[in-house]
């Protein structure tokens, strides 16, 4: 990630830190961020991610082409995570009944402004994943590109309530930041192809104000760590797509470059199922 600068002014960021952090400081940092660095956030990233569109990361992979959801029309889906809720809008355009999900009210407040302009409304909802706002099966599919997923600081909770809220035989599929990734400085040039720390290391990366309270935060799973906790939760591991980085994509988005894409994967994609 890389965090902006008027964010961080404030929030009053003072600097970097590594340390453990629970779920309640993790979902209060999150919170706060989002809220600070939503306008940033869309200036910067709306040319990537659009109005009623469904990219599922940096390497610009399209749910459109992915197909990664199966059939949406007349199905229930949850995003998690959604931001501004470009998804949302684009599966409501297929014929889906979607209902898009965030922590940041200033997050939902541009996916309400985005479904004014477009004429694409989805109903939005403001909670945490870690404890969804939903009875048990309501839904019949659930994703999340880079939503919360990478921010929470116990993601088998997220794991297990959107396994709660899926209906038996229900899909879900979330997009995080590839874990290999950890290991690099979120440098999307030739420093960021130097290895800078240990793929072990599950330490949070905090960003802390003047008193050490987290203003921004992410955690690291390994790839064995996102497997055990998909399959702790009671959901089946289907697939883990990389989706490699395509031929004439210069873009670059935060640490996601086309000279780190060419040489390993930046994001990955989650295929799960709840049991039928
Ligand atoms: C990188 S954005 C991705 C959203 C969307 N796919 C996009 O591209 O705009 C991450 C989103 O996850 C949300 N988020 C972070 N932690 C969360 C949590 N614990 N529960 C729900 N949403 C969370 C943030 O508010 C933010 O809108």
């Amino acid at each position: 990630m890389s965090p902006g600068a008027s964010a961080e002014a404030v929030l009053g960021t003072a600097g970097i830190a590594r340390r453990d952090v629970g779920p309640a400081e993790s979902e209060r940092a999150s919170r706060a961020w989002w809220d600070a660095d939503a306008d940033d956030y869309l200036d910067e990233h709306l040319a990537d991610i659009g109005q009623v569109d469904f990219v599922w990361s940096p390497e610009a992979l399209h749910e459109a082409d992915a197909r990664l959801l199966g059939e949406v029309e007349g199905r229930r889906v949850l995003e998690v995570g959604c931001g501004s809720a470009p998804c949302s809008r684009w599966l409501a355009t297929q014929g889906a009944h979607p209902v898009a999900l965030d922590l940041s009210a200033s997050m939902l407040r541009h996916a309400r402004a985005a479904g004014t302009g477009t004429g694409v409304v989805v109903p939005l909802v403001q909670a945490g994943a870690e404890h969804l706002p939903f009875a048990d099966a309501s839904f019949d599919i659930a994703c999340s590109a880079y939503g919360a997923v990478p921010f929470v600081a116990d993601p088998r909770q997220v794991m297990r309530e959107v396994c709660r809220v899926l209906r038996p035989g229900g899909r879900w599929v979330f997009a995080v930041n590839h874990p290999m990734r950890w290991m690099f400085p979120d440098d999307p040039g030739p420093d960021g192809l130097v290895v800078g720390q240990s793929y072990f290391d599950r330490t949070p990366y905090l960003e802390v104000d003047d008193d050490g309270a987290a203003t921004y935060v992410e955690h690291h799973r390994t790839m064995g760590d996102r497997i055990r906790d998909v399959v702790a939760a009671g959901l089946v591991l289907d697939d883990v797509v990389e989706p490699e980085w395509p031929e004439g994509h210069e873009r670059v988005w935060g640490q996601w470059s086309p000279l780190r894409g060419r040489l390993f994967p930046g994001t990955a994609i989650f295929v799960t199922h709840r049991p039928a």
